[in-house]
């Protein structure tokens, strides 16, 4: 029953079809996305990626199409030709772009049939993600992922224009190279011609970039896969795709001037949405006490305050501990939650719980008083006075968190977007960026006790503040800036270090030893000896910003081969075992306790 192309060919794709074409004879090919038997009369759905278009074989026209489409089923596939018509009155389907016509099927062949798929090719498919995953090839049939990927195309697409445009120059860095510091775990290749020898997989190409710019190349971009082994999370992938750029004799303005065109191009082609520019810039010091993260979402303003100054001697010990250990104490507003039940007040406390919270106390404001577990440790006038600190009225609860620092930092900020959430303050058509500045050029690594870039090594501090790096390290402020999406950081970047000294004593600071620093950026510092021009660039998620404009929880969803939170791929199961030959050639020896 199968047939071969033989000399049929396509004249249209399904959703090119509309009224304008009755009265053609047309062919076209695609699967079977549902079929319909309609007292003698068959009705196919036929799918291509450009959607669907209703097919129809009458037995009176021709019986032997007839017979072959009675025994096709869901995803066979199929090609049929015949005469595009108008549908009767009271069929019209206005949902599909196709609604008015059909096919009257004159001859059909059937190319292909399938198994059944272990679940239906449709837009909403309760299966479990797992077996989406295996079968990806199926739910990559789905219209909704279709959708995604092909927007993925057109963003990538407008990206690459755009930079051409402005005279940037494409160009390609290895995978196979050494490793560059951006704070995760390396992906490790072995070499086989260098026994015992290995290649880090990119964590980015950020010292190839800079190398670019040493020689020469002025303004380079690259849509390029980076290889990160860091715990995995709904907006982190193993390997994932940067739009990746630097530009020699620029600042930091040059640079937010060319990014905010490109996003406002961005989301006018693929949203059709307008941004303003330019785009609101907050300093690192503001998102982290505001939002208590350097990602604000700017959607809604319910804003985080340190309160230390208030709570320091209070008779509450949990909040005068934990400023006494160094901590501190921060306070929310959530306006309007005092309608939140018990029972809702206990789910947002075990979700701060969850994020290392000790707890998460609160002070209800009602007509008549103060509800809440602690002020009869604060007392009334402190309560009083906090309250009116965070412009506390009836019908608000104010929630307060204590503890070490990046902690409070951590579960605030989540707790003030599940707020946000509740109280349904977050406008899901807006889309807010703002670029956050100042960031501190250095962290303190408390397991390693050790100096930590926030970025990577090679960011530029602020010029003032170079001689800090002899007296307040801590103090110095990066030429570092991140773009921010909703809450999401979809990019960062920075001006470099161009002068050896600087990068020298950078790498000294971070405690890296003469010798290891030779050895890891020897060829590095030895190039920013041969007339390295002032420059600076960006790196963007090209996946989260896919899922952003896709409206998708996971990016996941708007990558065709995705990995699971295990990094495992379930549909190839990789990674696997390979052979001891192929371990011997590469001189490996596992050491593993093999599993039963
Ligand atoms: P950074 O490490 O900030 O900068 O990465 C740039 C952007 O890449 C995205 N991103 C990720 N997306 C998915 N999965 C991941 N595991 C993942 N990690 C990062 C984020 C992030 O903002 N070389 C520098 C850039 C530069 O300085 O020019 C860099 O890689 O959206
Ligand atoms: P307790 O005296 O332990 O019952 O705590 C009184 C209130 O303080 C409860 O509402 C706790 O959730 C809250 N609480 C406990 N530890 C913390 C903390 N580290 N930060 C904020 N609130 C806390």
């Amino acid at each position: 029953m199968l047939s071969h192309l033989g000399d049929w060919r396509r004249t249209h794709m399904c959703s090119d079809l509309n009224s304008k074409n009755v009265g053609e004879n047309v062919c076209v090919m695609g699967w079977v996305n549902r079929r319909r038997d309609h007292g003698g009369v068959i009705f196919i759905d036929l799918r291509d990626r450009t959607g669907i278009l209703q097919v129809v074989l009458n037995p009176e026209i021709n019986k032997e199409a007839h017979d072959i489409a009675d025994a096709v089923r869901n995803e066979f596939v199929i090609a049929v030709k015949g005469k595009v018509e108008r549908r009767p009155e009271g069929t019209i389907n206005e949902k599909i772009p196709t609604g008015e016509i059909e096919i009257i099927v004159s001859e059909i062949k059937m190319l292909n049939n399938s198994k059944t798929p272990p679940f239906m090719i449709e837009e909403n498919t309760n299966v479990g993600e797992d077996v989406r995953l295996k079968y990806r090839y199926l739910d990559l049939r789905r219209p909704n992922l279709q959708k995604n990927i092909i927007m993925r195309h057109n963003l990538i697409r407008t990206m690459r224009e755009y930079l051409y445009s402005k005279g940037f120059l494409d160009i390609e860095t290895p995978f196979l190279t050494k490793s560059t510091p951006e704070g995760a775990r390396d992906y490790l290749v072995p070499s086989r011609v260098n026994p015992g020898k290995f290649y880090a997989l990119p964590q980015s190409p950020q010292m190839f970039k800079q190398l670019l710019m040493i020689s020469g190349y002025d303004k380079y971009f690259q849509v390029v896969r980076c290889f990160r082994d860091e715990d995995l999370r709904a907006d982190r992938q193993p390997e994932f795709t940067q739009l990746d750029m630097e530009m020699s004799f620029i600042d930091k303005n040059d640079l937010m001037d060319l990014i905010e065109g490109l996003f406002v191009e961005i989301f006018d082609k693929i949203a059709g949405v307008k941004i303003q520019r330019p785009f609101p810039v907050m300093t690192y010091t503001e998102a982290m006490e505001k939002y208590s993260h350097d990602a604000p979402d700017t959607r809604f303003e319910l804003f985080t305050k340190t309160i230390n100054e208030h709570v320091a001697n209070c008779g509450f010990k949990v909040f005068s501990d934990a400023i006494k250990e160094g901590g501190i104490v921060k306070a929310i507003n959530a306006k309007g939650a005092g309608t939140f039940s018990r029972k809702e007040i206990d789910e947002i406390t075990d979700y701060a719980i969850s994020l290392g919270a000790k707890g998460l106390a609160y002070i209800k404001i009602n007509d008549d008083g103060l509800q809440s577990p602690i002020v009869k440790f604060l007392g009334e006038d402190l309560s009083n006075k906090l309250v009116k600190l965070m412009d506390g009225e009836v019908g608000d609860i104010i929630f307060f968190g204590a503890g070490e620092k990046s902690t409070v930092n951590l579960f605030m900020s989540k707790v003030r977007l599940d707020l946000g959430r509740r109280l349904g303050l977050i406008d899901k058509s807006k889309y807010n960026f703002t670029w956050v500045i100042d960031f501190p050029l250095l962290e303190w690594d408390k397991e390693e006790k050790r100096y930590a870039a926030v970025h990577h090594p090679f960011t530029a501090p602020v010029d003032e503040d170079i001689p800090l790096f002899d007296t307040d390290p801590l103090k110095i402020r990066a030429k570092a800036y991140d773009l921010v999406l909703n809450g999401s950081e979809i990019g960062g970047g920075s001006i470099r270090i161009h002068r050896s000294d600087i990068q020298e004593k950078m790498f000294n600071i971070l405690g890296l030893s003469k010798e290891e620093c030779d050895l890891k950026f020897g060829f590095f510092i030895e190039a920013l000896k041969y007339g390295t021009p002032p420059h600076g660039g960006i790196a963007f998620g090209v996946d989260r910003i896919s899922a952003i404009l896709a409206g998708a929880d996971s990016i996941r969803d708007v990558i065709a081969f995705p990995k699971t939170q295990r990094a495992t791929d379930l549909m190839s199961d990789a990674p696997n075992r390979v052979d001891n030959k192929q371990l011997k050639e590469l001189s490996i020896k596992l050491d593993i306790i093999e599993e039963k």
